[in-house]
């Protein structure tokens, strides 16, 4: 079930294209390009390797807050230590994944997403991501910004969406708002976990409880820079909205989520090599897609810097 959205006022709209991020880019001589009418933004005319001075930093983490993702093209020349230098400048903590021997051996800050091979060796995880989901949904502090850089992409397919939270509980009806601002949404990495195995045991189950403790967050958050509230619904395979019978929140969350991931709050990236896309997890969700695994190889480095706040409502 879709909502009926409440018509987008074209005024808003043209306002929020004078905001003064965009008068900073421009007074630097950068390119900007609006990708979708709420998400993306395409700058051009920044080689991420070079240095960058504060207002620079401070422009495309505003930027990134009202686009959701910033898209900085033909960025073949950044290598590993420029790349991590560069999420570095936004703040957080770098995310240092488990699975280690899918990280770069220099870098313990940079995993490796897809099938690609080094000496016949898989060097990446390739099914990561294949659900909607906001990084790192089910930690306290979850994920602020996410950095992805594609090296080697499919011809065809593996697609990334993203979806902008604000913009989607701008446009629900009020009474709807009304009824699920106060709502909480547990997030267990139990129930994700018992998403992708289903065989798991009982006990394996509360081993992975005991890891990775449940939490809980609004299901309207509040961005912190912007002031601005969105939905923040977690991941579809591990939450659960609280204080409905089961099927209800179901119901619920679903709605909500295709509400979402509707076009008019979407925008889907088709990689080119050398793309570096920078988004925020505070009021997003993004999905990755399949491509055919069989013919085509597919690299992007991932750096996730760990949110310091917790969200709030
Ligand atoms: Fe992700």
């Amino acid at each position: 079930m879709l909502f009926a959205r409440r018509k987008i006022d074209a005024r808003g709209i043209e306002m929020a294209q004078q905001t003064a991020w965009r008068a900073a880019a421009a007074a630097r001589g950068l390119g900007v390009r609006d990708l979708s009418d709420h998400v993306g933004i395409a700058i051009t005319g920044l080689d991420l390797a070079q240095a960058m001075d504060a207002p620079t930093v401070s422009m495309l983490r505003a930027a990134c807050a009202e686009r959701t993702v910033i898209l900085f093209a033909q960025q073949q020349a950044l290598d590993p230590a420029g790349y991590l230098a560069f999420a570095r400048r936004f703040g957080g903590r770098p995310d240092l994944h488990s699975q280690r021997h899918y990280c770069l051996p220099d870098h313990h800050e940079i995993f490796v997403v897809g099938n690609a091979q080094e000496g016949g060796k898989k060097i990446g995880a390739s099914r990561v991501g294949l659900n909607w989901h906001t990084d790192h949904y089910h930690l306290p502090e979850p994920g602020l910004f996410t950095f992805l850089h594609a090296l080697q992409v499919p011809s065809v397919a593996g697609d990334t969406r993203y979806a902008n939270g604000m913009a989607a509980l701008d446009a629900l009806p009020a009474d709807l708002r009304a009824r699920i601002d106060p709502l909480q949404v547990l997030h267990s990495r139990a129930r994700l976990f018992r998403m992708l195995f289903p065989e798991a045991s009982e006990a394996e189950m509360e081993a992975e409880r005991q890891k990775v403790p449940d939490v809980i967050h609004p299901l309207v958050r509040l961005h912190p820079e912007l002031q601005r509230h969105g939905l923040y619904l977690g991941g579809e395979w591990g939450s659960t909205i609280l204080g409905l019978a089961e099927a209800e929140a179901q119901v619920l969350f679903d709605s909500l989520l295709q509400h979402l991931i509707a076009d008019p709050f979407c925008y889907q990236h088709a990689w080119q090599p050398g793309d570096v896309l920078m988004s925020d997890n505070r009021c997003s969700m993004h999905r990755a897609s399949e491509w055919d695994e069989a013919s085509e190889q597919r690299r992007l480095h991932r750096i996730i810097l760990i949110d310091d706040q917790r969200p709030v409502h």
